[in-house]
């Protein structure tokens, strides 16, 4: 028997949560999330979400950082829902029981990132994801008719008639195939396709790859937004060092003590990331030494109450947060592009939506401006239900969970534990993948390493391509098919870009070319995997 929900959200960071919340009231929703459902890159978010909510700011100057920041290329009409909605669905946010810190009269206390020209970041110590996913899983939890399944990895998108109407995953006791009017990706970002990241182990960009093989746009993949301070301290996890540190007056210094972020940037240390990461790179390159944060000059005492938990990192290895320079370096962070929707979330293929990290809806263009991500993913994850719950696009609801999940406890397994197809032995290690694409896709690029990376991509695309499209990888094969697929769309889109904007930067193309790039670069292969079912 085939099982059936309403509405299947895939994904349980902000963007999954918010529209569960939505969707509930109208119909049953299944939520599948291939790992702990507080695993993802909402959980690990630090500096904060940004919302015009704050004295002397607005919508307008909100819109105009997060253009200033995008270099050209966001999406106009998307920045200004961005930032008009983000309004009321932060506030909604706050009412719903978010806990973000107040200064002493009570009133919010908002912070400062790079490239803001106003304090608009709200947050929660540093560890500001922690406490959204913590208020949106309140509210989930107080809703019969959402059910988690945890460990479920989807695999494959269901098409039929070019619609796509569920997905096929895979938990430990087999594989499932679930029917739905409308399917929400909400698979967040990427940044394990490089080897040094912020990212934890779940951002594999497994929703570009389910989309990619099932005929979706996909669009901007050539902009990774590489943070600037990740701990970078041998054997030591890259732990982030929050941007909001910067916020609050901490200074980038070479060995011998100097700032010299001026010597690059007139916005020194507030500079947008890319200009920050690329300044940091500089200084080494001139020193031949590594490049530190620091906030010795700062209240020792404030500073391990504002971030407890990047004290806390810091401390595990061996370093003292108020006290010692802190080794710092880039790190994949973020990824700007993904599955091309419109305003609600719609990607091409109907049936099929996407919000959140995995979603290219142009509002970040070329980059992204920092605490804007949370912002996107609660606000865009909250139009896509509008969507869904409609009677447009994606159908109504009125599937058989439509009453609630009472009954619905055991699952239907629509086959046993697959005998697992093995890659061929040309399929490359993941650290092969990563290497490669932090050498080559990383911070510069240029056309003959470019070149040589994609024939490489290629070639393992072929040997892990066949595996996707014939289902029943195991996990980490699944995860080396959705590296090696998102990292072939990637180099590829950073060859045909030749210029340096935002997050792209190539050393053979050193300037912005509004003559011939002002476009978004999107790829597109209608039913190459995709199977009808
Ligand atoms: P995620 O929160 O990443 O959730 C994705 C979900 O999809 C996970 O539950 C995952 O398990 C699930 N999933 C993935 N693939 C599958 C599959 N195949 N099957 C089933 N489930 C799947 N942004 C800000 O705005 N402010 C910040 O302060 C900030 N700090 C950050 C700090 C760090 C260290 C990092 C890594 C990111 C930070 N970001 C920040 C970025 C921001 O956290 C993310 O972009 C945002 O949380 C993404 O939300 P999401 O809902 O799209 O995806
Ligand atoms: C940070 O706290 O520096 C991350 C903020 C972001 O990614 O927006």
């Amino acid at each position: 028997m085939q099982r059936r929900t309403d509405f299947l959200v895939i994904g349980s960071g902000i963007a999954g949560l918010r529209a569960a919340t939505d969707l509930a009231a109208a119909g049953s929703v299944l939520i599948l999330t291939k790992a702990d459902p507080d695993e993802s890159n909402t959980g690990y978010a630090q500096g904060g979400i940004a919302a015009a909510l704050g004295p002397g700011d607005s919508p307008a100057l909100h819109a105009a950082d997060t253009l200033a920041a995008g270099d050209g290329l966001c999406v106009e009409a998307a920045v200004r829902v961005l930032v008009e909605d983000g309004v009321r669905y932060t506030r909604e946010l706050v009412a719903n029981g978010a806990r973000f810190d107040r200064d002493a009269s009570g009133e919010l206390s908002f912070g400062r990132e790079g490239a803001h020209g106003v304090r608009r970041v709200m947050h929660a110590a540093d560890a500001t994801g922690r406490e959204i996913g913590r208020a949106l899983w309140s509210q989930v939890a107080e809703q019969a008719r959402v059910r988690v399944e945890r460990n479920a990895r989807v695999t494959r998108l269901l098409i039929r008639g070019r619609r796509c109407h569920g997905v096929a995953y895979e938990d430990d006791q087999g594989t499932h195939e679930v029917e739905a009017a409308a399917v929400l990706l909400a698979t967040g970002g990427a940044g394990q396709v490089f080897r040094e990241t912020t990212n934890p182990s779940i951002a594999t960009g497994d929703g570009v790859t389910l989309a990619w093989h099932a005929g979706a746009q996909v669009t901007d993949l050539e902009f990774t937004q590489f943070h600037p301070t990740a701990l970078s301290a041998p054997g030591a996890p890259r732990f982030l060092l929050s941007e909001a540190m910067r916020g609050e007056g901490a200074y980038l210094v070479n060995e011998a003590g100097e700032r010299f972020m001026t010597r690059y940037e007139a916005a020194g240390e507030l500079a947008s990331r890319d200009l920050v990461s690329r300044a940091m790179l500089a200084e080494q390159q001139r020193t031949g030494r590594p490049v530190y944060l620091t906030m010795r000059h700062l209240d020792a005492t404030w500073v391990r109450a504002r971030f407890p938990t990047i004290a806390a990192a810091c401390r595990v290895a061996g370093f003292d947060l108020a006290t010692d320079p802190v080794p710092v370096g880039p790190a994949a962070h973020y990824v700007m592009g993904g599955v091309e929707t419109d305003l609600w979330g719609r990607t091409t293929v109907p049936g099929l939506l996407a919000a959140g990290e995995v979603a290219c809806t142009g509002v970040h263009g070329a980059n992204r401006l920092a605490s804007n991500s949370l912002l996107e993913g609660l606000v865009f994850g909250a139009r896509a239900a509008q969507v869904m719950l409609g009677p447009g696009e994606a159908g109504a609801a009125g599937g058989a969970g439509g009453a609630g999940w009472a009954g619905w406890a055991g699952k239907e397994v629509t086959s046993s534990p697959p005998a697992r197809p093995a890659l061929p032995a040309r399929a490359p290690s993941e650290i092969d993948v990563r290497d490669l694409m932090w050498n080559s896709v990383g911070l510069s690029r240029e056309r003959a390493s470019l070149e040589t990376a994609i024939s490489q991509l290629d070639a393992w695309y072929a040997a892990v391509a066949p595996g996707i499209a014939a289902g029943g990888l195991s996990a980490a094969d699944w995860r080396l098919a959705s590296i090696v697929t998102v990292g072939r769309l990637m180099a590829r889109a950073a060859l045909r870009r030749e210029e340096t904007r935002g997050g792209h930067a190539r050393t053979d193309f050193p300037a912005r070319d509004d003559v011939n790039f002002k476009v978004h670069i999107g790829e597109r292969i209608p039913g190459a995997h995709g199977r009808e079912t």
